[in-house]
């Protein structure tokens, strides 16, 4: 009876077969790697590149040798990497403005215990406070007391400017979102962050009632489309919030907010966007 040969793996151990060449690596490698069943490829410079394999093979890298013999390769084997823990030591707490703390995912601690901590699920929605227009919107609702009234945060993305609100006390708060996956992380922004809000598959249009404040974080076509469904939500005297705006084009959604109704109160730009604060006329 032949013996029946188990392999055993040291689960401690990664196995990388190194690439290396005097000149540039190319895509080809890449496709060549993922057909052998890598189960990842790091690119550490464009001579070096970093195949990982559940256990070394050494016909990869005579095989290698036929179809790319410029390439020079050669197994590692070391203590398997906690990318995990890696990529979490990489997050870091965000301040924004004077009184909000963006916590990129939910397992990190808040270090200013006197800043309201924003806490993050990592997720493929927009809104992680890093992009100007988002700390912009954050910075004037804080700094201009827009909150507490009810909010609407269209275009919400991961959720934060509506946890903001809840956490500056707002009533009652609505996010909406045309996409259907930022709706489902701003829901589980919701959760990690305790607070209570709805969230609407949809635009402005598709929210009932009027709010003392709308923030909308979206880019200048869509804000300049949606204007007449952004002054049905906002209240009489009430504020609208206009990020996302390239600089170019804020001549044209100023001139368009005036027409719907809008009056301006404030503007803030880094030069590259512009943030609009706009009261709401009673016509
Ligand atoms: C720039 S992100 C803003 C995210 C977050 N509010 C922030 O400030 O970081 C814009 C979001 O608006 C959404 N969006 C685009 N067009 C929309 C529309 N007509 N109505 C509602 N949401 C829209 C996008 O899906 C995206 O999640």
């Amino acid at each position: 009876m032949a013996a029946m040969v188990v392999r055993r793996t040291d689960s401690r151990l990664e196995h990388a077969l190194v690439l290396r060449s005097t000149t540039p690596l190319p895509e080809s490698l890449a496709k060549r790697l993922l057909e052998m069943g890598t189960s990842g490829v790091w690119q550490v410079g464009p001579r070096e590149w970093r195949a990982y394999f559940p256990e070394p093979d050494p016909t990869h890298a005579r095989s290698l040798s036929i179809t790319h013999p410029e390439v020079i390769a050669a197994w590692e084997s070391s203590e398997r990497t906690d990318w995990a823990a890696r990529y979490h030591a990489s997050l870091k707490p965000l301040p924004v403005g004077r009184r909000f703390t963006i916590l990129p995912s939910p397992r990190i601690a808040n270090p200013w215990p006197e800043r309201i901590p924003l806490r993050l699920v990592p997720g493929t929605a927009f809104g992680t406070g890093e992009h100007y227009t988002t700390a912009s919107c954050l910075r004037v609702i804080d700094e201009m007391s827009l909150v507490p009234g009810s909010v609407c945060d269209v275009g919400c993305g991961s959720g934060i400017l509506a946890v903001a609100a809840c956490k500056l006390g707002a009533p009652t708060v609505v996010a909406c979102d045309t996409d259907p996956e930022a709706c489902r992380v701003a829901r589980r922004t919701r959760a990690v962050n305790r607070v209570s809000y709805a969230v609407v598959n949809g635009s402005a249009a598709d929210v009932k009632g009027r709010f003392a404040l709308v923030v909308a974080n979206i880019l200048a076509e869509t804000l300049v489309e949606i204007l007449p469904d952004l002054k049905s939500r906002t209240l009489p005297g009430g504020m609208l919030v206009g990020s996302g705006i390239a600089a170019r084009k804020a001549e044209v959604v100023s001139g368009a907010a005036k027409k719907t109704g809008f009056e301006m109160q404030a503007v803030r730009s880094d030069g590259a966007w512009v943030t609009y604060v706009w009261k709401a006329l009673k016509r």
